[in-house]
Formats: C-alpha cells, structure tokens, sequence
C-alpha cells in the first residue's frame, strides 16, 4: 500500500508539492483547499500526468478532510502570501486564524501523522500547529531552512561557477530577516567558502540570501516563491517516507538545544520515520550564537503577538 501525503492549501505552494510529490510515485496525495472545485481540478491534472511520467500515485482533490484520514504526513500550505511590501509577519493574523482551524481537522483525522509547517510566518505558525495539535514536537517541524541554504549554495555556485552539488550550506534561526548565514560551515567540495572567495563577496552573498524570498515577490508582484519552497518541502517528504534519516535545516521547537527554550528555530535535524529525531547542536562561535538567541527573540516576539488570540 502507498504511503499517503496530505497537502493543505491548493495554491502555488500546495499544487507544486503535490507535483512533485506525486513524480515520485510512492505516496498518495490528498489536496484540500476552501475553494471548490480548485483542489478536485489541479489533482485531476495532475493524476493525468502519470502515464506520462510513469507514477502511480492517486491524487484526489477535496473540500473537506474525511479524505485526508489517516495520511503518514500533512503538508500545511494553506493562507495568504505575501506581496510587495508585505513581511512574512505581516501575514500572522490572517494566517493564524487559518492554521488553527486547519491544526484542528488535521488533528482530528490524522492523529498519527507528521505535520511540516510551510505557511508564514513560518516558525510562529509552526508553533501554532504545535500547539494546537498537541503532537510531541517530533511530529511537528516547519520548512524554511532547505530553502534558505538552497538559495545560499544557488548563489555560491552561480559566483564560483561550480556545480550546485558541491556546495553545502549552513544556515540557522527563523525564516526572516534575522536567519543566520554561517560561512565557517559552508563549504565547496569540502572548502570552506573563505578559501575561495573573499568576505565582500560571501558578505554580499549572505544579503542576498536572507532577501530572497523579497527578490521573489518584488519581480512576481504578486504572491511568493514556490518552485524551490515545493521542492524544499518534497526533501522533507522523502527523507520522512523512506525513512532516510538526512540531516537537513527544519524549523524545530528547542527545549533548551542552543539554550534557546520554547520556540521554533532552524536547526539541523535528523529528519526520519519518526520525524525530528534528533536536533543536532553545532558548536557555535559567540558572534554566530548571539545572532541565532537574537532570531529566536524574533521568533517569541511574533509568538507573543498571537497569544491574545490563541486564547479565544
Ligand atoms: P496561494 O495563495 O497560492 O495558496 C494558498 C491557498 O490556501 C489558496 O488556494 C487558498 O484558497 C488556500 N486556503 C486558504 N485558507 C484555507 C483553509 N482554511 N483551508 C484550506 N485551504 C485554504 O499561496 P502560496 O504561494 O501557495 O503560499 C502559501 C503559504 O506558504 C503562504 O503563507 C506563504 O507565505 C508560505 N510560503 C512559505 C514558504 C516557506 O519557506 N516556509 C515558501 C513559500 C511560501
Ligand atoms: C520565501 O522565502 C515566501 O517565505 C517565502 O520565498
């Protein structure tokens, strides 16, 4: 029997995760969006591929979650983007309101599964599901960081002219304007970037990075990315499913790993059958531990800015 992946919100996100989720063949997806006909449309295009692409995989699209039960991973896209001029904290009420009611039915119909977050403001909407959920916080991890490092080892290769392959990329903290770049631990075949390049370059990279996500909106005009976010998320999904045990940037809710307590950051995990199985600490210079206290702040910020709310 095929594994089952839900996908919550039928929008570029959603669609392009079920795209490229359905392309591998071992899962089954379900897509769920409040527009009619939106969700049952894009996964009838979709299934229709698969002779084309070799897949087997069923997709359905549905307004409602009896559909949904019982799936190994919900993948939550559902909410507003962002557009020009907007933050992703910009987005917290609206979305808040969206996550938990969504939280609320995923919960109910897949108590089991494992929910990746994509909705922002990433990390606080991430510890909304947490929450709401009340899943331990294994099953609860967010997307962000496999974006973050794609964007960094995309722009380090374009520089260097070098296989995208051969770069590997750390970056930490909240999926915002304080996430933290860290060129000590980014490497080129096993370089570290300072080897290669000099600091006005890697500094001028790192800008870039932390702003790519406004790159993207600014030249759409309207909405965000989500070519790479989808395929950020479909790593996720296969290193959950096949149990691959990868270690990749997620957003992980930390009881005292990095001394930060009680709110999700970007950290590398061990991503598996069992979720975040393991959040794994690198040792951190006092620059680089300062910047990533500082985006967690953020983080508890945007937290506290929902409370009022949660307790309605
Ligand atoms: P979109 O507007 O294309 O799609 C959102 C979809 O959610 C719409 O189809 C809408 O009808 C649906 N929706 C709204 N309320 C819903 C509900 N209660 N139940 C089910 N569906 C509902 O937006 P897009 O571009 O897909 O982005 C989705 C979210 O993902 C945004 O918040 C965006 O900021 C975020 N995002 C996060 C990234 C990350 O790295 N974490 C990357 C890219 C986007
Ligand atoms: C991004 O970084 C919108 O969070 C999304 O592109």
């Amino acid at each position: 029997m095929r594994r089952k992946v839900t996908i919550v919100g039928a929008g570029n996100v959603g669609a392009s995760c079920a795209q490229r989720i359905a392309e591998k063949g071992y899962a089954d997806v379900v897509l769920v969006d409040i527009i009619e006909g939106l969700p049952q449309g894009k996964a009838l295009d979709i299934l229709q591929s698969g002779p084309v692409i070799a897949s087997d995989s069923r997709l359905i699209g549905t307004n409602s979650y009896e559909e949904t039960a019982d799936s190994d991973i919900v993948v939550i896209t559902s909410g507003v983007p962002r557009n020009p001029g907007m933050s992703r904290n910009d987005l917290v009420f609206t979305n808040m309101e969206i996550i938990r009611g969504v939280t609320e039915n995923v919960a109910r119909y897949s108590p089991n599964c494992i929910i990746i977050m994509v909705t922002n403001p990433l990390d606080a909407m991430a510890q909304l599901a947490l929450q709401v959920s009340k899943f331990p916080r294994n099953r609860v991890c967010g997307q962000s960081g496999i974006l973050d490092t794609t964007r960094f080892r995309t722009f380090l290769a374009m520089e260097l002219d070098v296989s995208v392959e051969d770069v590997f990329a750390c970056v930490l903290g909240g999926h915002d304007d304080t996430m933290v770049a860290i060129p000590r631990l980014t490497t080129v075949g096993g370089i570290p970037i300072a080897e290669l390049l000099p600091k006005e370059t890697i500094d001028r990279i790192v800008e870039r990075t932390v702003k790519g996500g406004s790159e993207i909106v600014s030249l759409l005009k309207r909405g965000s990315a989500y070519y790479a976010p989808s395929a950020a998320v479909a790593q996720m999904v296969d290193s959950i499913l096949l149990d691959k045990k990868r270690i990749l940037p997620c957003a992980a809710y930390l009881e005292g790993e990095y001394g930060i307590d009680g709110v999700f950051v970007g950290v590398p995990v061990k991503l598996g059958a069992n979720g975040i199985e393991q959040i794994i600490e690198i040792k951190l210079t006092p620059e680089e531990d300062a910047a990533l206290r500082k985006s967690a702040e953020a983080v508890r910020e945007l937290v506290d800015v929902m409370k009022p709310g949660l307790k309605k």
